[in-house]
This record gives structure tokens, sequence and C-alpha cells, in this order.
């Protein structure tokens, strides 16, 4: 019997989403080397103290304009709709290993777009604050208090980022046969039909 695909995202969209990872693992690596002195070490992987310090914000910058091409991409199917509260009151049945239980998902099941949101989120937070004390450009408009508060808010938000993408990164390598999505914009139709079967039957209407 011949293995049957779906197609679930174009090359341009895979992309998109693999220039935001890059930028992510840069923006995130940078940004940690002046977290915590322990972390300073990362600063090796960009030339050194000043130079980490010069390209984070414009890593930073790049990551979320490229989530931003990303987010108006797939926004409509991330709406969270009452099926998902189900989803999400079953969840820890099936972190136990019980899949029967879960409702039908369509293309993104209740944990994919709580995740999407908190990326959306935090990136957003990230973004606004970040240009309050992007010294030497935008610091001078912005007062100490202000400044203050833009630097717990930006770690904060990085902290929700990192381990919102833990997250993904983890589920993506755990429901087996998801990771293709992205490398192959493809995926079979035994995943789709396990995982997303709202989803499979609206690709494969009609046959
Ligand atoms: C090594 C890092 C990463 C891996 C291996 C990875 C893997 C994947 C995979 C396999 C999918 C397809 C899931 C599906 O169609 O069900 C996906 C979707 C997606 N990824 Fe990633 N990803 C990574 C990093 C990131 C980062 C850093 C972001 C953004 C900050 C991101 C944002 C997204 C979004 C928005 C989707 C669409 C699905 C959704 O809305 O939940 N990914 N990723």
């Amino acid at each position: 019997m011949t293995q049957r695909y779906l197609r679930r995202y174009r090359d341009a969209t895979r992309m998109n989403h693999w220039f935001v990872a890059l930028m992510f693992f840069a923006a995130a690596l940078s940004g940690l080397a002046f977290f915590h002195p322990s972390l300073f070490f990362f600063s090796a992987l960009f030339g050194g103290g000043p130079w980490t310090r010069i390209l984070h914000p414009f890593l930073g910058v790049a990551m979320v304009l490229g989530f931003v091409f990303l987010f108006f991409t797939m926004w409509r199917e991330n709406l969270l709709d009452r099926s998902d509260r189900e989803w999400i009151a079953n969840a820890p049945k099936m972190l136990a290993g019980d899949k029967a239980s879960m409702p039908p998902v369509g293309k993104y099941n209740a944990g994919q777009k709580l995740v999407f949101w908190a990326f959306g989120l935090s990136l957003l937070l990230l973004f606004v604050t970040g240009f309050m004390f992007w010294s030497p450009w935008f610091v001078h408009f912005f007062p100490i208090t202000v400044r203050r508060i833009a630097v717990l808010v930006h770690s904060v938000s990085a902290v929700v980022l990192i381990l919102s993408v833990i997250t993904h990164i983890y589920a993506a390598i755990w429901v087996k046969g998801t990771l293709r999505a992205m490398t192959r914009g493809t995926v079979t139709e035994g995943w789709a039909k396990l995982n997303h079967p709202l989803w499979h039957r609206k690709m494969t209407r009609g046959e």
C-alpha cells in the first residue's frame, strides 16, 4: 500500500518559520549572556561582549518582524473556541498517556494555540520594552523609572518565550511524525487522522 501525504505548510511558511527559529536562538543566547554572569560565556558565540551587546537588539527585531508574517498567516487557525476548553480539561489525562479521551481537534489543538498566543504576547512585550532601553538610540526618550520597569518586563517576557519554545519543541518531537510538517511541509494521512481528525476530514473532503 502506498503512503499518502497531506500538505500542511507552504514552502514560504516553512522558510518563514525556520528564519524565526534561527533568530530566536541567536536573540535568546545573546540575551542570556547579559542575564546572569554565569551565562556570559554565550557572548563568545557572537564575537565577545561588545559585539553581543550591539547585535542582540537587531537579532531580536529580526525575530519579531519574522514572527509578524507567521502571525498573520496563522492567527485565524489559532483562535480558541468552545471545544478547546474540553481539550484543556482533559490535557492531564493525555500527558498520562491516555490519548483516547481527547476530543477531536482541527488544524491545531488547544495546547498549540495557547503556545501560539504566548509567543505573540511575549514577543510583543519584548519588542516594545526593548526599544525603551536600547542605548544609545531610543533610551533618552524614556524616564529612568519607565526604563527600570521595561527591563523587568523584558526579562519576564524572555523567560515566558523561552519556556514556550521549549514546550513547542518538546511537543514537536514527542508527537511522532510532526517534525516533517516543518521539514517537508507534509504529514502522513495516519498522523493527520490520529492527531488532527477534523483537519484530516477537511483536507480529504469529497475523496
Ligand atoms: C528548533 C526549534 C523549533 C522546532 C523544531 C519547531 C518545530 C515546529 C513544527 C514541527 C511545527 C509544525 C506543528 C504542526 O503543524 O502541528 C511548528 C509550527 C510552528 N512553530 Fe515551530 N519549531 C521551532 C521553533 C519555533 C520558534 C522559535 C517559534 C516562534 C517563536 C515557532 C513558531 C511556530 C508556529 C507559530 C507554528 C505554527 C503552529 C502553531 O500555531 O502552533 N517555532 N514548529
